[in-house]
């Protein structure tokens, strides 16, 4: 069961393996992936997806017919191999001509030119039947203050998705957006920090049904949240249209490690929550399982490889252990005194108002809140307990 196989919908960023490992302190360690071996390479090793940003697959600034090379390139190589592209992104971050952002950046040449960008790049997008557009805003934001007008920045940045909604439904496209939170890095300080800045933000657009999250793993962390807590909440606002997994741990730079190689409590439950969260017990998201990761700079090729898989094995690893954590009975009984499910039963019963709550002495006159010292405790440790001895293999 730990073979990756197409129906577990894994995908990848050409821009994660391909990462030649240049940071903010040292050069690249290695040599750049070829996206037609890399197409090969991922459906060997049982991905069903690759996702990329425009200047990933060509260069910033190539002309027309070299950028129709790379994108014949690339379809040859989906063709041969029956690799989808689920998802395109815009790098909107990387060029200097982005330095104070993209949507938001004070220069309004500049958010023209991202506009532009964008739009070509959603083209590309139904070309190749991506159906979900990413929208990393890692450069809008801001170091200081007085800087950045913030109301103003929101508002072009809404006019930026407003206008890029309008394009894909006067096209007739079969594509949504995702937004993809992150509190910092590269600027100090980025908007939209969380899946929470995000959801209240979508809610002002003109078309809020065509944007949803992208939330990552690591960037939630970044901030001290609780990634499974996004995740649900997303799942609650109906706004989880696409999933970026990897690793982090604790509140630092964007480590970007492989999925469950940082908190991996935290990645269980996540794969719980996703592969069984379900109404019926089923999955409660249904698109790709994507990786956003970046093998270390350690590793060579051969390393690059392992850890892709590496990403994959994690995942059905967890979600086997989950399978078994549910199935065991001791971990039902423990789930049951602890009340968990009690929380799906309406605190107010059928038809009843405050009304009838302030008529039912039982809620508040007679009610005994005595017991609760020293007693009625919720077993939540012992839980805890069985959870990790599964997470370990002990049981
Ligand atoms: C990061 C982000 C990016 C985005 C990607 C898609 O490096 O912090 O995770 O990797 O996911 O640019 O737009
Ligand atoms: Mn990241
Ligand atoms: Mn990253
Ligand atoms: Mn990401």
């Amino acid at each position: 069961t730990l073979t990756p196989t197409r129906a577990d919908k894994f995908s990848f960023g050409l821009w994660t393996f391909g990462w030649r490992a240049q940071d903010q302190f040292g050069s690249a360690t290695r040599e750049p992936v070829d996206t037609v071996e890399a197409v090969h390479k991922l459906s060997e090793l049982g991905a069903y997806g690759m996702t990329f940003h425009d200047d990933d697959l060509f260069a910033f600034g190539s002309t027309d017919a070299e950028r129709q090379h790379e994108i014949d390139r690339l379809k040859q190589a989906l063709a041969d191999t029956g690799l989808i592209i689920p998802m395109i992104t815009t790098n909107l971050f990387s060029h200097p001509v982005f330095k104070d952002g993209g949507f938001t950046s004070n220069d309004r040449d500049v958010r023209r030119f991202a506009l532009r960008k964008v739009l070509r790049n959603i083209d590309l997008a139904a070309e190749l039947g991506a159906t979900t557009f990413v929208m990393w805003g890692g450069r809008e934001g801001s170091e200081y203050d007085f800087a950045k007008d913030i109301r103003g920045a929101l508002e072009r940045y809404r006019e930026a998705v407003n206008l890029l909604g309008q394009y894909v439904l006067d096209k007739g496209y079969d594509i949504k957006f995702a937004i993809e939170p992150k509190p910092n890095e590269p600027r100090g300080d980025i908007l939209l920090p969380t899946v929470g800045h995000a959801l209240a933000f979508i809610e002002t657009l003109e078309h809020p049904e065509l944007v949803g999250l992208n939330p990552e793993t690591g960037h939630e962390q970044m901030a001290g949240l609780n990634y499974t807590h996004a995740i649900a909440q997303a799942l609650d606002a109906g706004k989880l249209f696409h999933i970026d997994l990897n690793g982090q741990r604790g509140i630092k730079f964007d480590q970007d490690l492989v999925f469950g190689h940082g908190d991996v409590l935290n990645a269980f439950s996540l794969v719980d929550l996703l592969e069984f969260g379900g109404a019926d017990g089923g999955p409660s998201y249904h698109g790709p399982r994507h990786f956003d990761y970046k093998p270390s700079r350690t590793e060579d090729p051969q390393g690059v490889w392992e850890s892709v898989s590496a990403n994959m094995q994690m995942y059905l690893l967890l979600k086997e252990r989950a399978a078994a954590f549910r199935a065991d009975p001791e971990v039902a009984e423990a789930l049951a005194a602890a009340k968990v499910d009690e929380i799906s039963r309406p605190t107010l019963s059928a038809g009843e108002g405050y009304a009838e709550l302030l008529a039912d002495r039982s809620a508040y006159e007679d009610f005994d809140a005595e017991p609760y010292y020293n007693g009625r405790g919720f077993g939540f440790v012992r839980l805890q307990q069985l959870t990790l001895e599964h997470l370990l293999g002990a049981r």
